[in-house]
């Protein structure tokens, strides 16, 4: 198939990549043109594993491609998906400007026949709305609108992508499900179920699976918090609760606080949905509040070492919202940093990738260039990013070239022994003390 991706961004880009492994030719679009010549130059603009390798290939093999150019693309599009971004607004609910302006560019463009396929994550009624508008901008029905929502990991995007534990299609009738089952059948083999549905219920299996899973790290986080209050070991209780196959490994360590460009978006739009409807889910406004809070007060956890009035340097080595991604969008380490900042410390950072979006949101003055230069002179170190890099640090040198030695470690990432026998008083999130 002929297939158009509109928004070449973390899903956008790694959807066209990966179809492209498929029998398709595939025009990633966007509006960004800066970004558009550097991949077209041969420059990914995002760090996601194994993504490089993939847009090499399908570039190289002639069926992936970069525009700005709507018209020269679109028209000869079977299927176009729509990837843009759906950012919350003031509200909470979620902005669907670009999502309608991509609709707009590519309903007057497109040929009988041809179908959108929403990929964006959505409002239950959107796929709805979409439809009722390309009828209306081209005033006939030759145009079928299907959701199919994403549920890629970053850090894993493309492996997530290509073994998929499920693809979920919403569409109205079963001609359009089946072109998207066609079109992915060379790209995703047969072991991943296809969950053909209705619209509405497949953007509600969208916002109700990241809301779940919110709502779990925000239960282990306070899970966490009661074992620091009564000598329990969160290590323990988690591998004591996993086992249960009700309950699942997945999902169960606790650290600063849910952050990055989905969950927390996802919750409040949820949220909003569910009192617009008149069914207010108490148990997502509550992971909500859980989460503001805990990332809110990471930063008083180290500051409460240090008097009232002194400036302690404090090294914080992470800000992307989780590992193996350059994106800081909502991320607790940020928080963090800007907490530091607020009570006075001064503070040093370092991220092996996201060191472009920590200039956006803390600018240059705490930045860097790598482990040693942060923790050079520091009173305390915080782990805000679990990062394999970091997780592999040598302590005791680590110890050597610090001033204090307290080590606060919000990802988990150390044994408390090892970063005790380093000489370092340590803090992790739900665990004893270790000094
Ligand atoms: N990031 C994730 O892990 C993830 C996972 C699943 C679903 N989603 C959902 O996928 C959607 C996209 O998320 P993202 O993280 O890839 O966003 P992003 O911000 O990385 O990318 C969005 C892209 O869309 C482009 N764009 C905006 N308006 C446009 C227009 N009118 N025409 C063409 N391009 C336009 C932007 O320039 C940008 O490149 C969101 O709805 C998000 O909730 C994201």
């Amino acid at each position: 198939m002929n297939v158009v991706i509109v928004g070449t961004g973390y899903v956008g880009l790694v959807t066209g990549a990966c179809i492209a492994t498929g029998d398709h030719e595939v025009t990633c679009l966007d509006i960004d043109e800066e970004k558009i010549a550097a991949l077209s130059n041969g420059v990914i603009p995002i760090h996601e594993p194994g993504l490089d390798a993939l847009v090499e290939q399908g570039v190289a093999g002639g069926n992936l491609a970069f525009s700005t150019d709507a018209d020269a693309v679109v028209p000869g599009a079977d299927v176009v998906f729509i990837a843009v971004g759906t950012p919350a607004g003031l509200n909470g609910q979620p902005q669907l400007d670009a999502v309608f302006a991509s609709v707009d560019s590519v309903a007057t463009r497109l040929g009988a026949g041809a179908t959108i396929v929403i990929k964006s994550t959505v409002p239950i009624g959107t796929n709805s709305a979409v439809s009722d508008r390309v009828r209306e901008v081209r005033g006939d029905d030759e145009i079928s609108v299907v959701s199919n929502p994403e549920f890629l990991r970053q850090g894993a995007a493309v492996s997530d992508f290509l073994n998929p534990d499920r693809i979920v299609i919403g569409a109205w009738d079963e001609e359009s499900t089946q072109r998207i089952i066609d079109l992915y059948a060379s790209v995703i083999d047969d072991s991943a179920p296809r969950l053909a549905t209705d619209p509405p219920s497949a953007e509600l299996i969208k916002y109700a699976a990241n809301s779940f899973l919110a709502v779990k790290l925000s239960f282990v986080n306070e899970i966490a918090d009661l074992c620091e209050q009564t000598g329990a070991s969160i290590a323990e209780v988690t591998a004591g609760m996993g086992t249960d196959p009700r309950i699942g490994n997945a999902f169960l360590n606790p650290g600063p606080g849910y952050g990055g460009s989905c969950f927390p978006k996802d919750t409040s739009a949820l949220l909003r949905a569910s009192q617009g409807a008149g069914a207010p889910s108490r148990i997502v406004a509550a992971a909500i509040d859980a989460n503001r809070t805990r990332r809110r007060h990471m930063a008083d956890r180290v500051m409460v070492h240090f008097d009232a009035g002194t400036t302690p340097v404090v090294a914080v080595l992470g800000v992307t919202f989780k590992a193996n991604t350059d994106d800081v969008r909502e991320s607790p380490a940020i928080d963090i940093v800007h907490g530091l900042m607020r009570a006075g410390a001064t503070v040093k950072v370092y991220d092996p990738e996201g060191m472009e979006g920590a200039r956006r949101a803390i600018g240059e003055d705490p930045l860097c260039g790598s482990v040693e230069e942060a923790v050079e002179g520091a009173d305390a170190l915080v782990i805000a990013t679990e990062w394999d890099e970091f997780a592999k640090l040598d302590l005791r040198a680590v110890s050597e070239r610090m001033k204090g030695s307290m080590l606060f470690d919000f990802r988990n990432i150390f044994d408390p022994s090892d970063a005790a026998e380093a000489g370092m008083t340590y803090y992790s999130i739900g665990r004893p003390i270790r000094n």
